[in-house]
């Protein structure tokens, strides 16, 4: 049949294909790259420290109950409670130390049996060369160990590419309104 086809028929049919293998060209979904060219030099591994100021109670709270289950109050882990933070990051323990970045995220309650907190949040930095550049932490926090450890799963600015961990510990517990200031020790690789 194709054989019977008059000559310009086939000039038509190539140019159909050739302008389809064009298009497609246009349009290609995904490419390797090397790093260089995103001026991605040699991965690095950085320690950050830091104190994080949670503030719950007094007339400026940082730190927001925003839902809760209908047995939190009832629950000895107040299961379901979520806590929306805007906490300072400070390079000393006090309050009134430097502020170098902020916490931004929610912890909330999530296990029925054990004090234990899912957090969700990223740190924006302020300070130097790391301003506005940002870590996302999600991890399991259980908060009356006495270390605990939660992964880095990604970053932005300085931080592309970030992969690590970050290590919490309670410097000081008010248990009457439950403000807390923590220590962070994070351990990241980013390029
Ligand atoms: C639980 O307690 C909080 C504050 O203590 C209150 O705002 C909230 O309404 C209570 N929730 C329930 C379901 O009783
Ligand atoms: C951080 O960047 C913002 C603007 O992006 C600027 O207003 C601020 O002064 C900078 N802070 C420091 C400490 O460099
Ligand atoms: C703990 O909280 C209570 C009341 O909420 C406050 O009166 C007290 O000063 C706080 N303690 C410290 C050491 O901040």
């Amino acid at each position: 049949m194709a054989q019977t086809l008059p000559q310009h028929k086939y000039t038509i049919l190539t140019i159909l294909l050739f302008s389809f293998l064009l298009h497609g060209e246009s349009h290609k979904f995904s490419r390797k790259l090397s790093p260089k060219s995103l001026g991605l030099k040699k991965q690095k591994l950085s320690h950050l420290h830091f104190y994080f100021q949670d503030i719950v109670g007094g007339d400026h709270p940082t730190a927001l109950r925003v839902a809760q289950s209908s047995i939190t109050n009832t629950s000895s882990t107040l299961f379901g409670l979520a806590v929306m933070i805007d906490d300072a990051l400070t390079v000393g323990p006090e309050r009134t130390s430097k502020i170098v970045g902020r916490a931004q995220g929610i912890y909330a309650s999530a296990d029925l049996n054990q004090a234990a907190l899912m957090m969700v949040m990223n740190y924006v930095f302020l300070e130097g060369k790391y301003n506005g550049s940002t870590l996302s932490i999600l991890g399991r926090n259980q908060v009356f160990l006495p270390v605990r450890e939660m992964p880095i799963v990604g970053g932005s600015g300085l931080f592309r590419f970030a992969r690590g961990y970050a290590l919490a510990k309670t410097h000081f517990l008010n248990m009457s309104n439950g403000d807390a200031t923590v220590e962070y020790n994070v351990y990241v690789q980013h390029y």
